[in-house]
């Protein structure tokens, strides 16, 4: 049977995940949602935790209760919490009488801050996070778009953003409008876990001030680089060098529950000169063409990104659960791919990885708990 990677295929717990905007989690805990399970964010004298969002007592919901320095205290009986998830008070048994041993919260095996988000890894990650060396450039300005969930599988939005072969159809209103529908070749080059891919091409740069005096052409040579490292993290740099113009797009997703991913888009560029009016507009812009990606991606009714590989091979969820391929080769995939999809398929071969990754560790020796290590929890400022 074909398999696919649904958002709560359980390989993703081993890879680093968005979970809220930064500036989301202030002084009270945050309940978010990620591979179909709810954790609980906290700011534990500063530092942030994240527990699987039950407490060992009752089972109430961590993120409904309070911070209250290094720990977390659960509204319902008051049990406290440190950041590796120790009960460090259970006030029904008064202060002389320790915990039960059992007493613990679940803790995430890392959660950190970067690039302006809330990161989680529910178990030990198969790649680093994302690097978004602009962020540090001062010569770029950064805004956000607001967060937005989507019906699509975070595999399928992944898929998209690594796709150009479909600007000219969905993005005929956008950035498609007049772009020559032949891709040419390009180079995926496996990068880790991961891979890049540069492509160039000749496009129309309205944007650039220049076109409209007539001292550069309209249509002008773009070098496109795109960063993927699994599960979800994405950004593609944009350079015109006639322009001498740079637009990088950070895009990663949280895959909440099979029904929902949380999308998160950062725009940085050098070309805008701090005009908080052109920053908007393109903030704007930028919105408008992933509003035309969601409308079409929302339609496909997939239940995850079709990957290559046998359902016998994986162990994966398969979506219907019948009887399955025993051979060792790959079985031929649900979709028929071309030349320009090579960055698509890249996608799914590293997506298969991770999955066969997890299952080989999980039937041998290695390296992936299946149950959260509540000893490493990773925090930064
Ligand atoms: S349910 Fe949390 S303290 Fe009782
Ligand atoms: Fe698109």
């Amino acid at each position: 049977m074909p398999r696919r990677l649904r958002n709560t295929t359980s390989a993703l717990r081993h890879g680093w995940h968005p979970v809220a905007r930064s500036e989301e989690v202030r002084d009270e805990p945050v309940a978010v949602r990620l591979l179909g399970q709810p954790w609980a964010l906290a700011r534990l004298d500063g530092a942030l935790a994240a527990f699987a969002d039950r407490c060992p007592h009752r089972l109430a919901p961590l993120s409904a209760g309070r911070v209250d320095g290094q720990e977390i205290v659960c509204a319902y009986h008051g049990w406290r919490f440190v950041a590796s998830g120790e009960c460090t008070a259970v006030p029904a048994l008064g202060a002389a009488v320790p915990a039960p041993r059992r007493a613990r919260a679940v803790a995430a095996w890392g959660v950190t801050e970067r690039h302006g988000l809330v990161w989680l890894a529910p178990a030990e990650p198969v790649a680093d996070l994302i690097e978004l060396p602009e962020a540090d450039q001062g010569e770029f300005d950064s805004v956000w778009l607001t967060p937005v969930r989507s019906s699509a599988p975070a595999g399928l939005l992944a898929d998209n953003f690594l796709d150009t072969a479909h600007f000219p159809f969905v993005h005929a209103a956008t950035i498609g409008a007049g772009e020559d529908t032949v891709v040419p070749p390009y180079r995926v080059t496996p990068d880790g876990a991961g891979f890049t891919v540069r492509m160039e091409q000749e496009v129309a740069n309205p944007e650039d001030p220049l076109v409209s005096t007539g001292e550069h052409p309209l249509i002008q040579r773009r070098w496109s680089t795109y960063w993927y490292q699994p599960p979800f993290m994405l950004r593609l740099r944009l350079e015109y060098p006639d322009a001498a113009a740079t637009n990088t797009i950070l895009f990663c997703l949280q895959p909440e529950d099979d029904r929902s991913t949380r999308i998160y888009t950062r725009l940085l560029r050098d070309d805008l000169g701090g005009d908080e009016t052109r920053i908007a507009q393109a903030a704007r812009f930028e919105q408008a063409v992933l509003d035309e990606d969601l409308a079409l991606q929302e339609r496909f009714g997939l239940d995850g990104l079709p990957l290559p590989g046998s359902e016998s091979h994986t162990g994966a969820e398969s979506h219907t659960g019948a009887e399955s391929h025993t051979g060792a080769e790959p079985q031929p995939g649900e979709e028929v791919s071309i030349r320009a999809d090579a960055a698509g398929v890249a996608l799914r071969r590293a997506l298969a990885a991770l999955v066969d990754r997890v299952r080989d560790a999980a039937s041998g020796d290695a390296g992936y708990p299946t149950v959260p290590d509540a000893s490493a929890v990773v925090t930064s400022p």
